[in-house]
């Protein structure tokens, strides 16, 4: 078996129960099994009768070095191990692929087959990589389902985007098995690390804001969300309640997060008002500094030449948050946006904004920050401390903020 580079997150020791449903995607799972064993884990497998259509049981008992269950109804399957026995027999359980239809049946608790059995009788966390047609994943069927499994805690990896087996392109591609072996390993990290935030509450806003113009222009910015959604699921890693208050973003919610849609400054202010009380409040919106009057009907070209936007400063949500008030957040960060004489900027934005830290970026074109993965940042604190965190991946700045924010609160308990 191929030796694994020790910077890729183990698996040593643990148990996957890995259930195959009937997709194409089926194909890939012997690769997964791999993967999932050369990082250290056991696998045992469960295939259903369409998962036996893309790939053979012997296959995947030759991969597993392990008997391939199947068979609800099977003496030899049920002498072996019953499927309550089964269920139990692992420390997670893996669907992949997880199809439209084995999503359905387990929204809806349905138990027609040993793998649907085993999903309702095992009291393990659960695992899905949906794998289907575009179509079918955007359907709000499916969409229903998959909202309803994550409401129960069921965890999601994936989809991918990209083009399909049916020829059709967007997302419902099954992660790679590379990816969702990392996932794994990613997951049972977190489940297990220390929870120093678990009695905390943490209000973060993420994104650009939206201002209309009129019912179908409006007003945004470059901002993707990635390193306000990275703060918010670190700080859910470690352990507290968080609300994202995202504007509109191409990015999955963070799991374990409460996401607040909003487009507006208007509306942010409002969701993160009404997320009150907060111990923690990270603003790390690009928010719109100034609406339009919006126009009530499409502006039209009147042959009058094009119209003046008549422009008003929206509110300061961070400023708002940061004001004395018996519902300030014990620690207010701000995030500063800027092109040059950043650190200089930086400190003048915390004392006016009158937030307790700053995280100061260089959003100039040059560093490819806005929309990009990485991030260099400055930050200020209000006892005068003041760190560089160099070209790290905007991740990375987010564990380690979480990291500083629990620290904080760790101090200030001595
Ligand atoms: N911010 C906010 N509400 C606003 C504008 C900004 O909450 N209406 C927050 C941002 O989320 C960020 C911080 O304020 O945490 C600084 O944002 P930035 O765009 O860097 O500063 P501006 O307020 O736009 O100040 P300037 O125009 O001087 O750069």
């Amino acid at each position: 078996m191929p030796t694994v580079p020790s910077s890729v997150q183990s698996l040593i020791g643990r148990r996957v129960l890995l259930i195959v449903a009937g997709g194409i995607a089926a194909f890939k799972t012997p690769d997964l099994v791999r993967r999932l064993r050369e990082r250290g884990a056991s696998v045992r497998v469960v295939l259903t009768d369409g998962g036996a259509q893309f790939v053979t049981p012997l296959t995947l008992q030759a991969v597993s070095e392990d008997t391939v269950y199947r068979d609800l109804w099977s003496l030899t399957d049920e002498s072996a191990m019953g499927h309550i026995q089964l269920s139990r027999s692992a420390d997670v359980v893996l669907v992949a692929p997880a199809t439209a239809h084995i999503l359905a049946r387990m929204a809806h608790g349905l138990a027609d087959d040993l793998a649907t059995t085993v999903l309702l009788a095992t009291d393990k966390p659960v695992l899905v990589a949906p794998a289907m047609n575009v179509r079918m994943f955007e359907h709000p069927a499916t969409q229903a389902n998959l909202a309803l499994l994550a409401s129960r805690g069921v965890g999601i990896i994936g989809p991918d985007e990209g083009a399909m087996a049916c020829g059709e392109y967007g997302p419902g591609r099954m992660a790679e098995p590379l990816a969702i072996a990392d996932h794994l390993a990613g997951w049972f990290a977190a489940r297990e690390a220390p929870k120093p935030l678990a009695s905390r509450h943490a209000l973060v806003t993420s994104g650009p804001t939206y201002e209309p113009i009129d019912p179908v222009r409006y007003i945004a910015n470059r901002s993707s969300g990635k390193q306000g959604h990275a703060v918010a699921a670190s700080l859910a890693a470690l352990g507290a309640r968080v609300t994202l208050v995202s504007g509109p973003v191409r990015l999955p919610d963070p799991p374990g997060v409460d996401v607040v849609a909003v487009e507006t400054a208007a509306e942010m202010l409002a969701a993160c008002r009404a997320a009150l009380p907060a111990d923690i409040f990270v603003a790390a919106a690009a928010v719109a500094d100034w609406r339009v009057e919006a126009a009530g009907q499409k502006l039209k070209k009147d042959g009058g030449g094009p119209p003046t936007l008549a422009l008003s400063e929206n509110p300061d949500i961070l400023a708002s948050l940061s004001a004395p008030s018996p519902d300030r957040p014990a620690l207010v960060i701000g995030f500063a946006a800027e092109t040059n004489d950043i650190v200089a900027y930086a400190r003048a934005k915390r004392l006016r904004k009158g937030c307790d830290w700053i995280v100061a970026n260089d959003v100039s074109p040059a560093t490819g920050t806005f929309g990009g993965d990485r991030n260099s940042v400055y930050v200020i604190r209000a006892d005068g401390t003041e760190e560089a965190w160099e070209n790290l991946a905007k991740t990375e700045v987010a564990r380690r903020l979480a990291d500083a924010i629990s620290n904080h609160f760790e101090t200030g308990k001595k």
